[in-house]
């Protein structure tokens, strides 16, 4: 009979690719169970998109609800309630006390299209500066303004013009906040007259890249520097957004307010959803017509994604992305003596990572980060790998995992680092 595996090679471009070979049946909370009955600690969260577990019972019960409704009329021709409900609630969520709006769509990707497209619109300016490691999405605006080649750029082009990028400040990579903003001076003066750029955009911790959190005081200089220039900050929120650092926005650490904020994965806990919220004048500046999309802000997607804002306050998941993550820095602090290719344990709340290096160098372990999830995935718990060099292991459970099962996947975690090297 032929495998599953050899009718997903025959029949799925390749260039989808799948990191693990586990054909999903069902899932809970922090669980997921394969088709032979197989059971896994979740530590992938479908790329923290399910920050609020898998199947959340008051999700699922919101959902079901709007099943029992309308499950599309497409609001552009018939509008519905919860669509302005949910808008009203980002309008009061994202950072920044001035009056605000948004507006939804279906993928990250296409928010961030959005926001580019509403910042370009406002300002009349083309430029849009981005940074090295981002990544914003495959669609062509998303992939143009990714900082990372392999795979998401290669063979693609040519990407679109007036994008530039800076590098990002990482201090374990030897890259300081003055080397980034010495970039961007030498930027203005030799590549675009800042009166061209209508924005910067900006992950506060870049998720595919890495795990880099943005150093302190650097978010506040892009905002002086925007201001300065009369440039939009974007702020690209789907990765860090909805709970996952400690703080329903990621920028709320730093004291900073966009004027565009992108979010989608866990603001659907698990249904397609995505959204631009920004200042009421930039965000209106489009006419009508200009934004929009068939399945934007689909109601089955707005009412989960309702009920996700209502658990994450009610089950206070901020505090335990907190808990989560010490737990989690503790445990690895234990074993970073005896494995030497550990040359960094990091990140807010709990989007946390760990840096592989070869032993006793400078020179980035793909091999090592792959081998740990390698051990992790015979062990039934499922990581996820990111960084540009893919050295990186990122960890990305629901916020809502219950106690014992983080316990487990602890043990799983260690021994599969120390499998790693043996
Ligand atoms: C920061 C960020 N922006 C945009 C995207 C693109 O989102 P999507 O895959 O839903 O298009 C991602 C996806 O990983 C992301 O992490």
């Amino acid at each position: 009979m032929t495998s599953l595996t050899d009718r997903k090679n025959a029949a799925i471009s390749r260039g989808v690719g799948m990191t693990t070979q586990i054909y999903a049946e069902r899932a809970e909370n922090a669980e997921i169970w394969d088709r032979d009955g197989n059971r896994y600690i979740d530590f992938a969260a479908g790329i923290a998109v399910v920050n609020t577990g898998h199947r959340h019972p008051r999700v699922m019960q919101a959902v079901r609800d709007q099943l029992d409704r309308f499950t599309h009329t497409c609001h552009q021709v018939v509008p519905y309630e919860n669509y302005v409900t949910l808008a009203e609630r980002l309008n009061r969520a994202v950072p920044g006390d001035w009056p605000k709006k948004t507006a939804f769509f279906t993928t990250g990707a296409e928010a961030v299209e959005n926001a580019v497209k509403i910042a370009r619109h406002y300002k009349a300016r083309p430029g849009i500066i981005a940074f090295s490691g981002a990544f914003h999405g495959r669609t062509f605006l998303g992939m143009s303004l990714t900082g990372k080649v392999q795979p998401y750029k290669a063979g693609f082009g040519p990407m679109m013009n007036d994008i530039w990028h800076l590098p990002f400040p990482n201090l374990l990579h030897g890259i300081t906040q003055e080397d980034a903003l010495d970039a961007l001076d030498r930027l203005f003066r030799s590549d675009i007259d800042p009166a061209r750029v209508a924005a910067i955009i900006i992950e506060p911790v870049q998720g595919e890249g890495g795990f880099y959190e943005a150093p302190p005081g650097f978010l506040q200089r892009l905002r002086e520097i925007c201001d300065q220039y009369s440039m939009l900050l974007i702020a690209d929120e789907v990765q860090t957004g909805f709970a996952r650092t400690g703080r329903l926005f990621a920028m709320e650490h730093h004291g900073v307010a966009a004027d565009l904020t992108t979010m989608a994965k866990g603001l659907g806990g698990g249904l397609p959803i995505s959204a631009v919220t920004g200042r009421a004048d930039v965000m209106d500046s489009p006419a009508p017509g200009g934004l929009g999309g068939t399945y934007a802000g689909n109601p089955l997607a707005v009412a989960a994604a309702l009920a996700v804002l209502d658990v994450i306050a009610d089950e206070d998941l901020c505090a335990r992305a907190t808990r989560l993550g010490q737990r989690l820095k503790q445990r690895l602090a234990s074993v970073v003596q005896d494995v030497p290719e550990i040359v960094d344990i990091r990140g807010p709340g709990f989007m946390n990572a760990m840096e592989f290096n070869v032993a006793g160098s400078d020179r980035p372990s793909p091999d090592m980060a792959n081998r740990v999830r390698e051990e992790a995935l015979k062990r039934n718990l499922i990581l996820l790998t990111c960084g540009v060099h893919g050295n990186v292991i990122r960890f990305l459970a629901p916020l809502t995992i219950p106690d014992a099962i983080f316990d487990e996947a602890l043990d799983i975690l260690e021994t599969s680092i120390r499998a790693a090297r043996a």
